[in-house]
């Protein structure tokens, strides 16, 4: 099929070529337009905007769908494993065994940081957030690596990738560590993944720390459920330095700012101070609910909405029965969860929710499995950029891949002043 759509402006109408997706949206090609019509196109926040074709993760945002490389997400959260899908977002299949096991041990390898980058975690306040260390850390660990930088080499990109998986887990965990005083701990490499990072973060010289396996198998869950989402506000900063060549260790340093925001990946803390609030207010939803109703109350209810998803997002239907297994095996109450689902129920019972189609997104209960499992509250941004690390560096490499990579370039509509001259100081 060769479907064309067509635009006319006063007397001129031109033709444009629709791109067939394999699923979902195809996307009408407008790159023409300013050439032929002389206009161009005005999207606010990109909401109908298709910045390139992509085949790492697909978001049906209606039926509440999520699939990396064509697997359902609740497949890969029960069968899989963090570095498993890692893997797969990266390379595009499922790894055999040997595969599997090759690329486990080169992210084990790697696991441990130059012994100078203690110096750059010290140049920061005790109480700066992780985020911001963890962004320095990322950006910082180019500097070690200047033979690998080259975003056309394959291997080294391949390397990188690898090394930035391995390490960013220490790095999470000595901004931490920094920041209550204690000690930096070694990555031990005799652990797996996700239980050495638990390791770094909680053990103490003075008292070693048991990894749970409830706790490592429920975070390994976790990080899954982050690990892509198509082009969400950090995956398109990723790409939009990447776009300009810059290496990749900057690139995925960008991500990590962007995801730094409380309406993208700091909303995970932010719904725990909500929840945290309402506690201590006496714990009344709808008085909470109203509030986010009310146009002019800035409070809106964290955790809710989302601009794909107009149904149930599939990874909060994840994470709430994680939350409610892993307190139920840790032998834990949480008031606040409690009130998250008070809260949710009351508002998916509401019209305004209703109508706007507001539902739990996957930061609605994510903090509370956080919480159970010992991470104090500001930690919990930087275990969603350590979860969508696989998904950055695959949405990185498809970008740079690309033979016809141009730089992302938007126009714009000015509404500026026209010329006019300038006005000597004492004159104005
Ligand atoms: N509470 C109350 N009202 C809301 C909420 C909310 N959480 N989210 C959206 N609305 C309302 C808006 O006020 C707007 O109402 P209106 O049509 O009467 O003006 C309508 O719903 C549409 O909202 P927009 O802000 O236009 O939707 P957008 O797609 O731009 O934003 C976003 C999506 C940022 C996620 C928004 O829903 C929000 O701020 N949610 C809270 C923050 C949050 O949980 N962020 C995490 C997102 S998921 C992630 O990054 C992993």
């Amino acid at each position: 099929m060769n479907a064309k759509a067509s635009m006319r402006i006063g007397d001129r109408q031109i033709e444009l070529d629709i791109v067939e997706s394999s699923e979902g949206d195809n996307g009408v090609d407008i790159s023409n337009l300013r050439k032929e019509l002389g206009v161009v196109t005005l999207d606010s926040g990109f909401a109908n905007t298709a910045a390139n074709t992509s085949s790492v993760s697909f978001i049906d945002g209606e039926a509440g769908i999520l699939r990396y490389r064509g697997y359902p997400i609740e497949q890969l959260a029960e069968q899989s494993t963090f570095l498993e899908v890692a893997f797969l977002l990266n390379y595009g299949e499922l790894p055999t065994k040997a595969e599997l096991d090759a690329f486990e041990e080169s992210i084990t390898m790697h696991s441990l940081l130059r012994e100078d980058m203690k110096q750059l975690f010290e140049a920061f306040p005790h109480e700066a957030h992780p985020m911001q260390i963890l962004a320095s850390a990322t950006s910082a660990l180019a500097s070690y690596y200047p033979e690998d930088l080259d975003p056309t080499d394959r291997e080294a990109v391949d390397l990188s990738a690898r090394r930035l998986i391995a390490k960013m887990p220490t790095m999470i965990s000595w901004a931490y560590k920094y920041r209550v005083h204690q000690p930096y701990v070694y990555p031990r490499n005799d652990l797996p993944y996700v239980a050495r990072f638990l390791h770094t973060m909680f053990s103490l010289p003075t008292s070693e720390y048991v990894v749970d396996p409830v706790i490592a198998q429920a975070l390994d869950v976790l990080l899954i459920l982050h690990a892509d989402h198509g082009q969400n506000c950090s995956s398109t900063a990723v790409r939009l330095v990447g776009s300009g060549r810059a290496d990749v260790f900057a690139s995925v340093a960008a991500g990590i700012c962007a995801l730094s925001g409380p309406l993208h990946g700091g909303a995970n803390q932010e719904v725990i101070e909500m929840l945290e609030r309402i506690v201590a207010d006496g714990g009344d939803v709808s008085k909470w609910v109203a509030k986010a109703k009310d146009k002019n109350d800035p409070f809106r209810l964290m955790g809710f909405g989302h601009r794909v998803y107009k149904n149930f997002d599939p990874r909060a239907r994840i994470i709430k029965q994680t939350a409610q297994d892993v307190l139920a095996k840790l032998g834990r109450d949480d008031p606040l969860l409690d009130v998250a689902m008070q809260l949710e129920e009351v508002a998916l019972s509401d019209d305004y929710f209703i109508e706007r189609k507001l539902y739990p997104n996957v930061d609605f209960y994510s903090g509370i499995i956080y919480r159970a499992m010992g991470f104090p509250t500001d930690m919990f941004p930087v275990l969603f950029a350590l979860g969508r690390l696989p998904g950055w560096l695959a949405q990185w490499r498809e970008l740079t891949s690309d033979p016809d990579l141009r730089i992302y370039r938007p126009r714009q509509v000015y509404v500026g002043p026209t010329e006019r001259d300038y006005v000597p100081i004492d004159q104005r």
